[in-house]
């Protein structure tokens, strides 16, 4: 694999959790203070996520059905089409990425799916195959929106307005998201993720707040800006002198 160039942030969590609204907020963030980002979110729900919308929409078979190998590799390969096609280049470039959802998905998603003697061996597969076989660079820092699952079912069920047969395959299954919430709490201790606290007994913070959190363990990340770099540049050449 080339040296990572640009900068890979990371926000997940589990279904529900604010992803997209806290990506979508930290984008418009960091656009602010003049840091230009590219926002991705998987999985890419185009032609190479396929096989993820054959598995979601249950035509493999239900969830305890289809391997949580042969899923982790549909993920998977849509990650590695996307970096060719989308945003490889750019970020070998230097450019700063901000995703919700990468290869840590599969930590919590996939990973929940498999007996708890069998996470390490899972984690240490999942990271050779995406990141040492296919190649895809490893995050610079992942943050982790930690909800219970009351408030994810709280927040789905206004979501879908309490009308189950909109819920994919994941969101049908209420032991299935705790379960997530395990491993994602194992994932964030053993891969060293930044945990964000979203909700109070089962009631989610307000998105201003989660935000706000965010930010504050997400600026040690954020690219220097050009006073900052100025000021670099001054203090090398200082030391040259
Ligand atoms: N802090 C919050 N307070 C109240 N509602 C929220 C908050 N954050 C997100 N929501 C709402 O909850 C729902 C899920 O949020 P969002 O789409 O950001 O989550 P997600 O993690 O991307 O979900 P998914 O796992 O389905 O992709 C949306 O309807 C969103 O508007
Ligand atoms: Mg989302």
């Amino acid at each position: 694999m080339s040296a990572a160039k640009g900068r890979l942030l990371v926000i997940d969590g589990t279904d529900g959790s604010g992803k997209q609204t806290q990506t979508a907020l930290l984008t418009a963030r960091l656009q602010a203070l003049g840091h230009p980002v590219k926002q991705l979110t998987f999985p890419t729900y185009s032609e190479s996520s396929a096989l993820i919308e054959l598995y979601l929409s249950g035509q493999l078979g239900a969830l305890g059905e289809v391997s949580p190998y042969a899923a982790s590799t549909f993920y998977a390969v849509d990650r590695y089409a996307s970096y060719r096609r989308d945003w490889g280049r750019d970020y070998e470039a230097g450019a700063l990425v901000l995703t919700d959802r990468y290869v840590t998905a599969n930590f919590i998603h996939q990973m929940s799916r498999l007996p708890r003697d069998r996470w390490e061996d899972y984690i240490a597969w999942l990271e050779e195959l995406e990141y040492d076989r296919f190649g895809l660079p490893r995050p610079d820092a992942v943050f982790y929106l930690d909800l219970s699952p009351e408030a994810s079912q709280r927040l789905l069920d206004h979501r879908y307005q309490g009308d189950p047969a909109k819920r994919d395959l994941h969101e049908r299954d209420t032991a299935y998201l705790a379960a997530c919430r395990e491993t994602a709490q194992f994932a964030a201790d053993r891969l060293g993720w930044h945990r964000i606290p979203c909700d109070r007994d089962g009631i989610i913070d307000p998105p201003e707040i989660i935000a706000a959190r965010l930010e504050a363990l997400a600026r040690p990340y954020f690219p220097a800006s050009e006073g900052e770099q100025k000021e670099g540049q001054a203090r090398l050449k200082e030391q040259r002198i």
